[in-house]
């Protein structure tokens, strides 16, 4: 049966010490009965994460030393990673005074407040008949930064909600900002992207958001990618091109729906041409033209057939939740560590919704 935060309830509350990447430490005291991103986020340490209900895995850090329990609800953790000391905050209680590692700098979340400033819609392209393709400009004396990876809450014209969409190009091409969009029938942003958006729009932002952000390594680099999922992939993919210095090895699966479905082959040859230290592997899950040049399956297949033996390389994921979850597995199969494995996931509007709504 799950325990509730109450059912695990115990006298005392504990000190856990956060780790961050760049060294920073920061000291919270955790009730027995309060999650400790609760905790975290009750005294201003803005920790980062999305769904609040253990299903997307942003929260997720690493024991270092005493006892955090996960709550025994359904996570997105495998249980290879919860033995290896994987904890996700946002489900967890603090048993003993602790210490936990985050896999980001603390300057990710105390360098560039988030902020909410107006935008207005630049473009609309349609690289797939099921893909947008948004640029926003940002007004003139902007102030606003991104690490590549990380994503922006977005409100239309007249909407009372706010949506989640990762910014497809980097910082250096501000204030112009970039976003892949994939149209669903019936919803809030597709159908305003199909039929009502106008270059000169006024598009609310707030962020920039989230920790998937790249980090450093020269070992193989992994980036896996379903559908729109490439936004923040493309984004990293180009900060990697724009650094000084030699490059590490990086392999790119990106997959979609179907042949009819893909998008942005040229920009990803256009990449490869750019930076010969890139493969890149492009599959559909429907391939009817044997000469498209697609793989048939999905990213997880594609990956089945790589010899991936350097369990210091580091991946990213972005993709559906299903992918997200079987790439993890498949990766840990293969040797590479748990906190080598970075993912963002596209939860539906609906969970973010109700997670901040609490
Ligand atoms: C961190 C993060 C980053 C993201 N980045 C991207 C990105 O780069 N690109 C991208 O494409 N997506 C991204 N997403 C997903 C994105 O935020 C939206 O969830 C998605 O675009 C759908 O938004 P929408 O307004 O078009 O549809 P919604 O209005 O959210 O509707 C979604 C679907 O549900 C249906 N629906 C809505 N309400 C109901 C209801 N009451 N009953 C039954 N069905 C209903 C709609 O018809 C539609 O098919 C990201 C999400 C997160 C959390
Ligand atoms: S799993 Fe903790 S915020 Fe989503």
């Amino acid at each position: 049966m799950p325990h509730s935060p109450e059912s695990l309830a115990q006298t005392g509350s504990c000190t856990v010490t956060l780790h961050f990447e760049d060294g920073e430490q920061r000291r919270i005291r955790v009730e027995p009965a309060e999650f400790v991103l609760d905790a975290a986020l009750r005294q201003g340490v803005p920790l980062v994460h999305q769904c609040r209900s253990g299903s997307c895995s942003t929260c997720v850090a690493q024991l270092i030393a005493g006892n955090v329990e996960m709550a025994g609800r359904a996570t997105s953790l495998l249980s290879a990673e919860a033995a290896q000391g994987k904890r996700l905050l946002c489900s967890s209680f603090a048993r003993a005074d602790s210490e936990v590692g985050l896999h980001y700098p603390a300057a990710l979340i105390y360098g560039a407040e988030p902020r909410i400033l107006p935008a207005a819609v630049a473009a609309l392209e349609w690289p797939s008949p099921t893909v947008a393709r948004l640029s926003l400009e940002l007004p003139e004396h902007y102030d606003f930064n991104f690490h590549s990876g990380q994503y922006v809450r977005v409100k239309i014209p007249g909407a009372a909600e706010w949506r989640s969409y990762s910014m497809a190009s980097t910082r250096r091409e501000l204030p112009r900002m970039d976003f892949l969009v994939r149209i669903l029938n019936g919803g809030l942003v597709s159908e305003y992207l199909r039929s009502g958006c106008r270059p000169g729009d006024e598009i609310m932002i707030q962020g920039p958001m989230g920790a998937f952000v790249l980090h450093s390594g020269r070992a193989l680099q992994i980036f896996i990618a379903g559908g729109t999922g490439l936004a923040p992939i493309l984004s990293m993919l180009d900060e990697i091109r724009y650094r000084p210095g030699p490059r590490p090895p990086m392999l790119l699966v990106f997959g979609c729906a179907s042949e009819q479905q893909f998008f942005y082959r040229d920009e990803l040859e256009l990449r490869q041409w750019w930076m010969p230290e890139l493969r890149v592997s492009l599959c559909a899950d429907r391939v009817d033209n044997p000469d498209s040049g697609l793989l048939q399956g999905t990213p997880i297949a594609v990956l089945e057939q790589e010899r991936i033996t350097d369990p210091e390389s580091i991946a990213y994921l972005c993709g559906p939740p299903a992918m997200i979850e079987a790439a993890r597995r498949r990766l840990h199969e293969m040797g590479i560590a748990p906190d080598h494995i970075y993912a963002e996931q596209f939860v539906a509007s609906a969970i973010e919704k109700a997670a901040s709504s609490i």
